[in-house]
């Protein structure tokens, strides 16, 4: 995990967030790899479970909703987690995850306060005037962005049932203990589809959408022996659950939950008619059918787990070489082209035609004339681009380059013409 880390940092994948100012706990800045490999892995998300199917809706909600979305969904009365003080040090730890039998982890005394329960939400107030009617939460997740539209896009679109609609975007929580790296932060991504079903219908949409995660999961080079799925037991499931599957990985930090798929019956659209007064009614085309609240089933990927568990898989050491085995879909780089020497103008400018043609063919490639070029291939290989291109002197002669790959290592002869 260490070396993970270390990687992100020295790489310009991910940043400790407001370093240069001592940092924040709990929030992280991408560099310029990370935003492109988080942009890549949220396109192939978006690709995969919206633009290539028919029955998928995306919207994009505003981060601040108003806070009746907040009561009627419940995340106002229950969204907590249990909260413990140590009276000698005044460190704060979630009481589910420490043994108050146990000595202060911090300070070493044990004094522990009264266990609370502590709402996670981001508080904020909208418009100048800071009282209780201006109060407002930062979204602390996607999902009830895509509850408030579905009326919307039932009266804009009319589907048919089962279909979803699909957001991505930030949520925050305020965690008592951010911890390990991005897995656990106070502000992240999500990427949630609501699925609404007709109710004797649940089940087998359930086990479709599972499905779809797994060849989605597959797509990102996550391999199937280090998934697990863990079917939470009814006491552990949130308030809204009458199922759930927790998708679990083997990080280097243990097993833990990566992802979430969850039946949530019609927990909240009912919720939403109540706090509304609006009616959240699906009229069949059949007009012989009585109208209905449909139930829903809904995946819930948390971006930065995802791109832990990408990372962590792709993090591959060879004997003295070090490189990121990422799928070619999402790596931040597709091609590295360099000129075999520096300082021979002939290659620098063959490489140069070569480099400008692939950009414009809508590439990611990078410049590298920098050191020897075993050295260049290191650095590639470390940030995770699958091939690499040297223009030498036999380019100038009959127009073909090497092509390295970065897996296998193996270099191949192939025509300017034929690369991208
Ligand atoms: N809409 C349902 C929902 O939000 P959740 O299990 O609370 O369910 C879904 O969150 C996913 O969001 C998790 O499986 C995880 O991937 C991600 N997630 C949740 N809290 C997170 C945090 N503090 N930091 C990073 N990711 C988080």
């Amino acid at each position: 995990m260490e070396e993970i880390v270390s990687l992100c940092k020295r790489r310009g994948f991910i940043y400790q967030g407001s370093e240069i100012y001592g940092g924040l706990a709990g929030t992280w800045d991408y560099g310029p790899l990370g935003v492109e490999l988080k942009r890549n892995v949220m396109n192939a998300w978006w690709r995969f479970f919206v633009e290539q199917r028919d029955d998928m809706y995306g919207v994009d909600a505003a981060i601040i909703m108003n806070p009746k979305t907040w009561v009627a969904s419940g995340h106002t009365a229950t969204f907590s987690d249990p909260l413990v003080e140590c009276k000698n040090c005044h460190s704060r730890f979630r009481a589910d995850k420490i043994d108050l039998n146990d000595k202060c982890p911090v300070c070493g005394q044990k004094d522990w306060s009264e266990v609370r329960q502590f709402n996670m939400m981001f508080e904020t107030n909208v418009g100048p005037v800071k009282d209780d009617k201006s109060t407002a939460y930062l979204r602390p997740e996607t999902a009830q962005g895509i509850f408030t539209n579905y009326k919307n896009v039932l009266d804009s679109f009319y589907p048919d049932l089962p279909f979803g609609i699909a957001q991505t975007g930030k949520a925050f929580r305020n965690e008592i203990s951010p911890r390990d790296f991005i897995f656990r932060s106070r502000e992240f991504e999500q990427m949630e589809i609501e699925y609404f079903v007709d109710p004797e219908a649940w089940s087998e949409n359930f086990d479709k959408l599972l499905a779809d995660i797994y060849k989605f999961l597959d797509q990102m080079g996550i391999p199937k022996d280090k998934i697990h799925e863990l079917e939470v037991p009814e006491a552990d499931r949130a308030h809204y659950s009458k199922r759930t599957i927790d998708i679990e990985f083997d990080f280097p930090i243990g097993r833990e939950e990566l992802l979430g798929l969850a039946y949530r019956t019609d927990f909240d659209l009912q919720n939403i008619a109540r706090e509304s007064g609006k009616s959240m009614e699906y009229r069949p085309k059949d007009t012989s059918k009585q109208p209905f609240v449909p139930h829903v089933i809904e995946p819930s990927f948390g971006v930065e787990r995802l791109i832990m568990a990408i990372l962590t898989t792709a993090y591959t050491q060879d004997g003295d070489r070090t490189y990121l085995k990422l799928p070619k879909s999402i790596a931040p780089v597709e091609k590295v082209v360099s000129p075999l020497l520096k300082n021979k103008p002939e290659l620098v400018s063959k490489a140069c035609e070569v480099y400008d043609s692939l950009k414009t063919a809508g590439q990611k490639v990078m410049w590298d004339d920098s050191g020897n070029i075993g050295k260049r291939y290191a650095k590639a290989d470390e940030i995770g681009v699958p091939e690499c291109i040297v223009v030498d002197f036999t380019t100038l002669e009959d127009d073909t380059i090497t092509i390295r790959d970065r897996d296998t290592t193996e270099q191949k002869r192939v025509k300017i013409s034929e690369i991208s």
